[in-house]
């Protein structure tokens, strides 16, 4: 099926009343646990790639093992740059064979952001790739100095102008999702999300999928939410698995006894998660 932009999957989800799962990915082991659950499950999916994972792993070498994978598996498979933080990374991205930018101005005034974006968005599309944006700020993470708190949640006018300006293919909204961990579960405004919906017709994108309860995710679908991220859980996984398998009493090192059961862990979670957005659990 292979590598896809993310624009054609992300319509047809909003369209149809399912999300498409994006997970971070940042070496061979987790793109073969995103790729191999959405393959598990026979449904499309989204890799991505942060700044954080760029600069770790490099944004080239990320790329080849994503096409190579992604070349191969039998859903399609879009490859997308979460939170792009200006344009040359954009560009940068577009350069290496991602399908999808996301550019994330969304923490500078309304008409800066309208306007790194709509730069973006001119030159992505022109390459035949899609891109998404931000309005209102997403908290934790990046821009966790100004996380929670009314000022910071998606305006529904600013959302319909600012899609209307920028000629982006999906819009990410804050609700009261937050990046990483919640410390109490959530309250999506699902109220100023169907105000969103109602006069924004491109999918909406829901950042911080962590720790998200399942009907929040089901109910946030129903309102136009076509993407849905999730990254500290999955690496939560590895990490946890990593732990065990070091400290179960046999255990030897070499190569498959110490990434084959995080890989494995990682991968159920994912195909969890993308049964629950997809509609299928
Ligand atoms: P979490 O780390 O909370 O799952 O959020 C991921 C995300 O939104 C990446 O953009």
């Amino acid at each position: 099926m292979s590598l896809c932009d993310m624009n054609s999957l992300l319509v047809a989800a909003r369209q149809d009343g399912y999300a498409v799962g994006a997970f971070t990915v940042w070496d061979m082991e987790s793109v073969q646990a995103v790729i191999g659950a959405a393959e598990s499950v026979q449904a499309p999916v989204i890799a991505q790639v942060g700044p954080w994972e760029a600069d770790f792993a490099g944004m080239e070498l990320l790329a080849e093992i994503v096409k190579h994978v992604a070349l191969r598996a039998s859903v399609p498979v879009a490859f997308h740059l979460d939170h792009g933080e200006s344009f040359e990374r954009a560009m940068q991205a577009i350069h290496c064979g991602f399908t999808s930018v996301m550019i994330d101005a969304s923490n500078l005034p309304f008409e800066e952001n309208v306007a790194v974006t709509r730069e973006v968005a001119k030159c992505a599309h022109a390459a035949g790739v899609s891109v998404e944006g931000e309005i209102g700020i997403v908290g934790g993470g990046i821009h966790s100095a100004e996380s929670g708190g009314e000022l910071a949640m998606t305006d529904p006018e600013e959302a319909a102008r600012f899609a209307a300006e920028t000629g982006v293919d999906a819009l990410a909204v804050a609700i009261g999702n937050a990046h990483g961990f919640y410390k109490a579960p959530p309250k999506l405004d699902f109220a100023r999300l169907s105000r969103v919906a109602e006069r924004v017709s491109i999918p909406l994108v829901l950042h911080g999928g962590t720790g998200i309860p399942d009907d929040a995710i089901r109910e946030a679908i129903k309102h136009g939410v076509a993407k849905i991220n999730v990254c500290t859980e999955f690496v939560a996984a590895f990490g946890r698995a990593f732990q065990e398998v070091q400290s179960q009493p046999d255990f030897a090192y070499n190569v498959p006894s110490l990434f084959s059961e995080p890989r494995r862990r990682a991968m159920e979670l994912i195909g969890e998660k993308i049964k629950l957005f997809s509609g299928k659990r």
